[in-house]
């Protein structure tokens, strides 16, 4: 099979596949009310924030209903900017820089309003907030709808964003939202990559043999120029799918981009494949860091049609750790997040808080490990009774002859 690389002529439908009920729409028009900028897509967000006393967090999609004042079609001159504006005081904005035949996303703005006792109840410093992260699209021709349909998460301080089913096209030409589509890379692989082989798995009467162990990836995040996590791990998701009730094995590619964001009390790494993104969420509690939440967001071919799986515990307590120090865990793992999914762990060294120097720092090992250093351990034990046992036989043995020779 053969697929032009970026451009892709759609279907007769505009956009098939998305689900239009979840999915925002919007056009943005110019002076002569032509549309100039195109947008659809769908927000999951995720905000902690703090409350009475405590971290709370809220999660939201973006509304249906929105404006989109402030909105800027864009010229030669100026970039072409998106702004979605909700409730009261929060917006989410995309500007685009274009050049040369293309157009790409450039700075995505989320501004959030604490104040907003519906999406923020109890929060304590209310106050207008804003997070900055680049990039959401990757570079698009002219006069294309950049689509897409996968989950794309963007972590950044106290907020996650999940995007999924994402339609764009800026300096929109003559007022006609464009019939091609260019396809983001992560939708080529799910449409392309595992429907051979689970087609071929679910026809043939025989399991396919299990993926090899995953291989480690070293994941690095930074702060500014400063290294402040570090994760060496291979990963492996053990899901069952309710519907056909069968357990599949998926490696996470070593090669999986790292992003997230690095805090004093809480670190997020998010991990991007082709096929899954999964957001692991560490909070720091009585001078302890441990795993708290994980959030996954898998592309699976069934029966030939992909769905996607959303995974989500946010009650965890894995590989906790004195701050200060890393985790390690050489054995294989097998954390449970939910029914649908466990990650099984192979050779995990991690440190989310505290990086001396960018390294890891001395490592606590997992109790598994231990079991290779508590033989020794016993046996040394064992023989230090012994010992004991034969000092104070010699002693009370001398005793009694000493005793023996007074008698006399
Ligand atoms: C712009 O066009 C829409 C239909 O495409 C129409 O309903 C609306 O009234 C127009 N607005 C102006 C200001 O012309
Ligand atoms: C987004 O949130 C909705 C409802 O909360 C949920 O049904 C959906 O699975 C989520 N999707 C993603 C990609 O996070
Ligand atoms: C905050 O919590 C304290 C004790 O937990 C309580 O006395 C106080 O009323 C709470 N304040 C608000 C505004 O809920
Ligand atoms: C998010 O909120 C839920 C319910 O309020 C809570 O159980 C969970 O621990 C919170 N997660 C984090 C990461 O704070
Ligand atoms: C958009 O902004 C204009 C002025 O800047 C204002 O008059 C109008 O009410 C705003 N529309 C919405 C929907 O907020
Ligand atoms: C933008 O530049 C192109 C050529 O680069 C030109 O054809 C077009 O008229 C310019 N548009 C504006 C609004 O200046
Ligand atoms: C933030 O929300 C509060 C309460 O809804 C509102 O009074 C205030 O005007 C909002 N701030 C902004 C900048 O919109
Ligand atoms: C997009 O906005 C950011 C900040 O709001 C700005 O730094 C950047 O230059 C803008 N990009 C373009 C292409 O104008
Ligand atoms: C826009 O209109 C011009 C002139 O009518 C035409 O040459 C051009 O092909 C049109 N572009 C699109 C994308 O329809
Ligand atoms: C990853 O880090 C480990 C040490 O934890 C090292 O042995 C290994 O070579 C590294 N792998 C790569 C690909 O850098
Ligand atoms: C995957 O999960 C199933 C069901 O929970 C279990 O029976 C199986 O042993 C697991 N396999 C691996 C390799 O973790
Ligand atoms: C990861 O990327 C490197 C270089 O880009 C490549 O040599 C290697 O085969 C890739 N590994 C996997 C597991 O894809």
């Amino acid at each position: 099979m053969h697929r032009p690389p970026v451009l892709h002529v759609a279907a007769l439908l505009l956009l098939t596949g998305f689900s239009l009920t979840e999915a925002v729409e919007i056009k943005v028009h110019d002076n002569n009310n032509k549309t100039c900028i195109y947008a659809i897509l769908s927000v999951n967000f995720t905000v902690v924030y703090e409350g009475n006393g405590t971290m709370e967090n809220t999660t939201f999609t973006l509304p249906n209903s929105l404006s989109s004042n402030g909105s800027v079609c864009g010229d030669n001159k100026s970039a072409p900017l998106l702004k979605m504006n909700f409730g009261p005081g929060h917006s989410l904005s995309l500007n685009f820089s274009h050049s040369a035949g293309i157009f790409r996303g450039d700075v995505l703005t989320f501004t959030y309003n604490t104040s907003d006792t519906n999406l923020f109840p109890g929060a304590k410093n209310t106050s207008v907030k804003q997070v900055a992260v680049d990039s959401l699209m990757e570079a698009a021709p002219l006069n294309t709808v950049y689509t897409c349909r996968s989950a794309k998460a963007i972590a950044s301080k106290e907020v996650i964003m999940v995007f999924y089913d994402v339609g764009l096209q800026a300096l929109v030409e003559n007022g006609t939202i464009s019939k091609n589509e260019s396809i983001c890379k992560a939708d080529m692989s799910t449409t392309m990559g595992p429907l051979t082989t689970w087609t071929a798995s679910t026809m043939a009467p025989t399991k396919p043999p299990p993926p090899p162990i995953p291989s480690v990836g070293n994941y690095t995040l930074k702060n500014g120029s400063e290294t402040c996590l570090l994760a060496n791990m291979g990963l492996q998701l053990n899901l069952t799918y309710v519907e056909d009730n069968q357990t599949r094995l998926i490696n996470i590619d070593s090669n999986s981009t790292a992003s997230g964001y690095c805090g004093d009390q809480d670190a997020t790494l998010v991990l991007e494949d082709m096929k899954t993104t999964i957001i692991f969420h560490f909070i720091v509690e009585q001078s302890k860091f441990f795993l708290k939440e994980v959030k996954a967001n898998i592309s699976l071919v069934v029966n030939g049609s992909t769905i996607s799986l959303y995974i989500n515990n946010s009650s965890l307590k894995y590989w906790q750790t004195s701050i200060g120090s890393s985790y390690m865990c050489h054995k294989e793992q097998r954390l449970r997040v939910t029914d649908q999914m466990v990650i099984n762990t192979f050779n995990v060294w991690i440190q989310p808080f505290e990086l001396k120097s960018g390294t890891f720092s001395r490592a606590e090992e997992c109790s598994l490990d231990d079991d290779s250093i508590l033989i020794p351990i016993i046996v040394g034990a064992a023989l230090a009774v012994l010992i004991v046992i034969v000092v104070i036989a010699y002693v009370i043995g001398r005793r009694k002859s000493y005793a023996g020779y007074q008698t006399l």
